[in-house]
């Protein structure tokens, strides 16, 4: 990979020891992958912030970087961290963790990085502008950034985001290449979609393409919190970074997309109701769980729509996950207190996923979501079930 001057400067300590590493982990990726050069980019969203997943090494990581005088150079902004920051003694949290997830929030501050504490950041601050290169690392922001913002990103790992944060450049390589965000494979939708359906068959084709791009059509209309879970479903189950739905998604027009020759499948009715089937298993659970990807307006207020004249029945936990910005927002402020005033919790900063669900006594969880049910498995007790918005209500009301 061919460096400036200027990035040849910072690889040679100049500009301080941090930096230098910075410079070194991108070259040595930019050469691993047969980048041309380093790119700019507009931002960057940095996963590992739970103390949960990162633990004492995260911790000792970062206060190096600090000791090194780390700053960013670009808008950054953090992935869900492992508790709502305000309200952790709600959610069951002892104040020893408490207590280390905190001074992971605040170190990441001092290097400059939002503590946003969201995967949907495009919901809260302005979104990239579509062909805008950034470097994200949450799988399901990746996968909604390239292929329904029409930004440009790979699926940064944390410290990869972090040296492109510090530098304010990516290699110039994966899916910041037009060639590289064709589609592989082809799915043609023969049903009448329902709202399950998103995160079911996205957690189908995730499956089938794997690491691949898939091209959906037949999918005549869609709001956006769908294909964020059509997206974050086949992000969990594959390791899709991008997607096309023709007529609904900004690159899917494109000529040489729409024609490239691969892999086509077609899905029926009969395909859908057993890929459906799969998803049915009965559940003694006792947390019902929305918000992963973190909820958007229109999610918040439907749900708290359902919720209208219920009440959460005794011995049952409904947890709803926000990014915190939105509960400034006067509609989003409103649903959370209907969503409380029912006895469910919305909760910020964090997700069922990244927060130390496991250790909470939970027998086991319902939720929309295709990615908690495949990230969930192995909390004790009952495997996680995929429901409806309208059935994980029910199921959680249904004493009340
Ligand atoms: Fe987001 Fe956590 Fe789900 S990071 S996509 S809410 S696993």
């Amino acid at each position: 990979m061919r460096l400036t001057k200027e990035e040849s400067r910072l690889l040679r300590a100049s500009e301080g020891e941090a930096t230098r590493k910075a410079m070194k982990l991108l070259k040595g990726l930019g050469d691993f992958y047969g980048a041309d050069s380093l790119i700019p980019v507009g931002s960057c969203q940095i996963s590992g912030v739970s103390y949960k997943t990162g633990g004492e090494a995260l911790l000792a990581v970062l206060e190096a970087f600090v000791e090194e005088g780390v700053k960013v150079s670009v808008p950054s902004y953090l992935n869900p961290a492992g508790m709502d920051l305000c309200e952790w003694g709600a959610m069951g949290i002892c104040s020893e963790f408490a207590s280390k997830q905190k001074t992971i929030i605040s170190l990441y501050k001092k290097m400059g990085i939002k503590a946003l504490c969201s995967c949907t950041p495009y919901n809260v601050v302005k979104p990239p502008r579509a062909g805008e290169h950034v470097a994200w690392g949450e799988s399901s922001a990746v996968a909604y950034c390239n292929s329904v913002l029409g930004a440009r990103t790979n699926r940064e790992g944390a410290l990869s985001a972090l040296a492109s944060a510090i530098v304010g450049k990516t290699p110039n390589y994966g899916l910041h290449l037009a060639k590289n965000r064709a589609p592989t494979h082809r799915f043609e939708v023969r049903f009448e979609m329902e709202e399950l359906d998103f995160p079911i068959l996205g957690k189908h084709i995730g499956r089938e393409v794997k690491g691949g791009i898939p091209f959906i059509s037949g999918i005549t209309e869609a709001r956006p919190w769908q294909l964020k879970a059509l997206g974050a479903a086949m992000a969990a189950t594959g390791s899709v970074a991008m997607f096309h739905v023709e007529g609904l998604t900004p690159e899917a027009g494109q000529r040489q997309y729409s024609n490239a020759r691969c892999k086509r499948v077609s899905l029926g009715p009969a395909d859908i109701k057993s890929i459906r089937a799969s998803e049915r298993t009965k559940t003694d659970a006792d947390l019902v769980v929305f918000g992963c990807p973190h909820c958007d307006i229109e999610e918040l207020e439907a749900i708290a729509r359902m919720l209208k004249g219920r009440k959460v029945a005794r011995g049952l936990k409904l947890w709803v996950f926000v990014p915190r910005p939105l509960l400034s927002r006067p509609k989003a402020k409103a649903a959370a207190k209907a969503i409380t005033k029912a006895g469910g919790f919305v909760f910020c900063d964090t997700c069922c996923v990244v927060s130390p669900l496991e250790d909470m006594g939970f027998k086991g969880v319902i939720t929309n979501s295709g990615k908690a049910s495949v990230y969930l498995k192995n909390l004790s007790g009952t495997p996680p079930v995929l429901a409806s918005t309208v059935e994980c209500i029910e199921y959680c009301t249904r004493k009340g």
